[in-house]
């Protein structure tokens, strides 16, 4: 009995010295996320479906626990180099989880690169992550800012709209969703008339409403997301602009928003790559789930994206048996993996970004109600990346 202990303590501590980790040590997480600001919501969501994932397997990825560190990011680019070093080089962690801001996920992702840091990418759209800034240890189970925006454009333009007013804020997620949409749209026939933009994260919005009126398109495309969102179809809705002039906007305008946003957001249309309603057995478990788990909340595209990274993670830590320092080998087990996700199963492209439906939805009382499959299977070109 002794024996055995002793020589348990001693591998520990010759795994110690050789700065090794055996099974027993716990996984290191890295949650880079918003907890304040316009976005708050959106990192509390993702970490909520992170940690229902975990849970569900009794606490343990690959058979081992995990420990978690955590940063408030603000979504903050001037701050993202610094705080994704706390992560890395302070906590030292063995995979970074984050974020929600393309800005900050650019830094963040440039930071995993240069440290060889396995990263996550569980909400940011930014092109570049998985285009340019691509890489072996690159992983996203969110979209491409370019997948949601393009996807809106032939349904707009099957429903006769010839002209359009694209307004968002002005930063990667914004800019590259508007460009999508113009790819999309255009495509399809139809001409933007004129794109309106104002700094992130700013909620004015009177002055741009006024212009729309002047430009009279068929319709606005939109991305606003969190808070902001909130504010800006409310600020739509008062103005009664959308009586003539018809919006719609990627699928982040009304979800997680819609007790805030009321009467407003009824009847919205938008494009994204979840839904409510979409009745599969494997959604309806997960929502039952998340909902029991967090008092009753409903979980949004932000919490799906957050339990699909926990599931990819599993999906390689499986294949090392929770060596997680094979990095090789259980990077190419997770961007092989097919992921069982609520939103409907998806695989990684060669670059790292999910290749998935992207749905139609309808704003129905508290729901974004799935109403068809806009564009199935929806790769992002993933241009300039080479892998
Ligand atoms: C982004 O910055 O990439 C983003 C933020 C919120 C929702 C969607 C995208």
């Amino acid at each position: 009995m002794h024996h055995v202990l002793n020589r348990a303590l001693l591998a520990g501590a010759l795994a110690l010295a050789a700065g090794t980790a055996t099974a027993a040590d716990k996984i290191k997480v890295g949650f880079m996320l918003p907890y304040s600001g316009t976005y708050a919501a959106l990192g509390a969501a993702i970490e909520n479906g992170f940690k229902l994932y975990v849970a569900e397997q009794g606490g343990k990825l690959g058979g081992r626990e995990l420990e978690y560190f955590k940063v408030d990011d603000e979504s903050n680019p001037a701050k993202a180099s610094e705080n994704a070093n706390r992560l890395i080089k302070r906590d030292q962690v063995d995979v970074l989880v984050g974020t929600v801001h393309s800005g900050v996920a650019m830094a963040l992702a440039k930071a995993a690169k240069g440290s060889d840091t396995t990263l996550f990418v569980t909400n940011a759209g930014a092109d570049a992550i998985t285009g340019p800034m691509c890489g072996t240890g690159i992983f996203r189970t969110s979209f491409s800012n370019w997948q949601p925006g393009y996807a809106m454009g032939p349904v707009a333009a099957a429903k006769g709209h010839k002209t359009a007013v694209t307004i968002t804020w002005k930063y990667a997620a914004g800019e590259e969703q508007m460009k999508g949409f113009h790819e999309g749209f255009e495509k399809a026939g139809g001409k933007i008339v004129k794109d309106l933009t104002l700094p992130f994260p700013n909620v004015e919005f009177q002055s741009l409403l006024t212009e729309i009126a002047s430009l009279k398109p068929d319709m606005v495309f939109a991305f606003f997301a969190g808070g902001g969102a909130v504010k800006f179809v409310q600020d739509y809705h008062a103005s009664g602009l959308g009586k003539t002039i018809p919006l719609y906007g990627t699928g982040f305008l009304t979800d997680g928003t819609l007790k805030a946003q009321g009467d407003a957001a009824q009847g919205l249309l938008t494009t994204l790559h979840y839904a409510d309603g979409l009745g599969t057995p494997r959604d309806q478990a997960f929502r039952a789930a998340y909902s029991k788990a967090y008092d009753n909340m409903q979980p949004d595209v932000y919490a799906v994206q957050g339990y699909d990274a926990a599931q990819l993670m599993q999906a390689g830590l499986q294949a090392v048996q929770g060596n997680i320092d094979d990095k090789a080998k259980f990077r190419a087990a997770m961007r092989g993996a097919t992921i069982d996700s609520p939103r409907g199963k998806f695989t990684l492209s060669a670059a790292g970004n999910p290749v998935q439906d992207i749905y139609l939805r309808q704003v129905a009382g508290l729901e974004n109600k799935m109403i068809e499959v806009a564009v199935p299977k929806l790769a992002d070109p993933a241009r300039g990346c080479k892998l």
